[in-house]
C-alpha cells in the first residue's frame, strides 16, 4: 500500500517520521510532497519525494492531507484528476466539511447531481486529528470518516495510526469538543500546571527544575493510577484529602473557584472554533 503524505510541515513531517521509524511504511511506499521542496531534502534518506501533488495522488492508495484549510481546497483540486478510483483521502483539518471537501474532489456536475437527489460525491474521505502526544507515541488520535470509506479502508488507516497512539472514533458533529479534550489538553494541562508550579514556586527554595520533576512525575501517576485501578477524579479526591485536612483546603479552593475559568476557558475556545471554521468554510464558497 502506497501512503502519500502532502505538506511537510509540523503535523505532516511528523506522521511521516513514525510511519518510517516504525517500519510500517518502507521507503517505496512512503510518498511525499510540498510547497517548499527543500524542506524535504533529508527525507530522501528514509522516504520518496515526488514532483508534484499530482505525482503523488496518482501513485498513492491513501493521502494524507497535512495542511492550512486555506491551502486545501488548490491542493484538492489540483490533485482531484490524477486520484485513483479507490484512494483515500484524509484531511488532518477538523474545520472543511465533509461536504465541502466532497465538492472540490468533484468536478462541475456535483451540484447538479445533488439537487437531483444523487450522492454526487463517491470519494472517500476520513478526517483525523492527531495530537502532540504522538511524539511519544501517545497520542488520542481523533478519526471520522465519510460515507463511502470501508471497513477495510478503515482498518488500514488504523494500523497505519496506532503507530502515534490510540484512535478514537467520532462523529463530524463532535470534531470540535474531542479535538478540545485531546489536541487543545496538552496545552490546557500544561497551562494550569505552568500556574500551579509559578504559585508554589512563592513559598519554597527547592530549585525550579525539581519542582517541575516532582509535579510532572505526580502527575503522570495521578493519571496511570486512576487508569489503573479504574479511579474516577473525585475518587482520587476522596482519597488524598482526609476530611478536615490540609487537602482538603486546596481542593476546596479548586472547586469552588476554578469552575468559572473553565466555564470561560471552554466558552471561548469553542467560540473562536466557530469563526475558524466560518473563515476555512468561505474559502470554499
Ligand atoms: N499542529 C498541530 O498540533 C495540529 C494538530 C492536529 C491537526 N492539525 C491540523 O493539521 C493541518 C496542518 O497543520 P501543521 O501544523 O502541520 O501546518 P504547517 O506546519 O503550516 O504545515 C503545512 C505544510 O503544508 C505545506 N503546503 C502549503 N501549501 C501547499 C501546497 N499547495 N502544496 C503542498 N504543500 C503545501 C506547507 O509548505 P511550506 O513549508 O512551504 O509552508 C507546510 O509544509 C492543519 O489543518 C491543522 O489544523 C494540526
Amino acid at each position: 500500500m502506497k501512503v502519500g503524505i502532502i505538506g511537510f510541515g509540523s503535523m505532516g513531517r511528523m506522521m511521516a517520521e513514525k510511519f518510517a521509524a516504525s517500519g510500517l511504511v518502507s521507503k517505496n511506499s512512503l510518498l511525499l510532497a510540498s510547497r517548499s521542496p527543500e524542506k524535504l531534502k533529508d527525507a530522501k534518506k528514509w522516504a520518496t519525494v515526488t514532483g508534484s501533488n499530482a505525482e503523488l495522488a496518482a501513485s498513492s492508495d491513501i493521502v494524507f492531507l497535512c495542511l492550512r484549510p486555506f491551502d486545501l481546497k488548490g491542493v484538492l483540486e489540483e490533485i482531484r484528476d490524477s486520484l485513483k478510483e479507490n484512494t483515500l483521502v484524509v484531511s488532518l483539518n477538523g474545520s472543511v466539511s465533509f461536504k465541502n471537501l466532497e465538492k472540490s474532489l468533484s468536478d462541475a456536475s456535483y451540484e447538479v447531481e445533488e439537487a437531483s437527489g444523487k450522492n454526487p460525491a463517491p470519494h472517500k474521505i476520513a478526517k483525523v486529528i492527531p495530537s502532540v502526544t504522538a511524539e511519544v507515541d501517545r497520542s488520542q488520535t481523533l478519526v471520522c470518516y465519510n460515507d463511502n470509506v470501508t471497513t477495510e479502508d478503515k482498518g488500514n488507516l488504523k494500523r497505519l495510526l496506532t503507530c502515534m497512539g490510540d484512535l478514537i472514533e467520532l462523529p463530524e458533529k463532535e470534531l470540535g469538543m474531542g479535538s478540545e479534550l485531546v489536541s487543545c489538553m496538552p496545552g490546557f494541562i500544561a497551562s494550569v500546571f505552568d500556574v500551579l508550579v509559578k504559585s508554589a514556586e512563592e513559598h519554597t527554595e527547592i530549585p525550579h527544575d525539581q519542582v517541575v520533576r516532582m509535579v510532572l512525575q505526580t502527575m503522570i501517576a495521578t493519571g496511570e493510577l486512576m487508569l489503573k485501578k479504574d479511579m474516577s477524579f473525585e475518587d482520587v479526591v476522596t482519597r488524598v484529602a482526609t476530611p478536615g485536612g490540609i487537602t482538603e483546603e486546596g481542593t476546596k479552593v479548586v472547586y469552588e473557584q476554578f469552575p468559572e475559568t473553565a466555564r470561560v476557558l471552554f466558552e471561548k475556545t469553542l467560540q473562536k472554533r466557530k469563526l475558524t471554521a466560518k473563515k476555512a468554510e468561505a474559502q470554499f464558497e
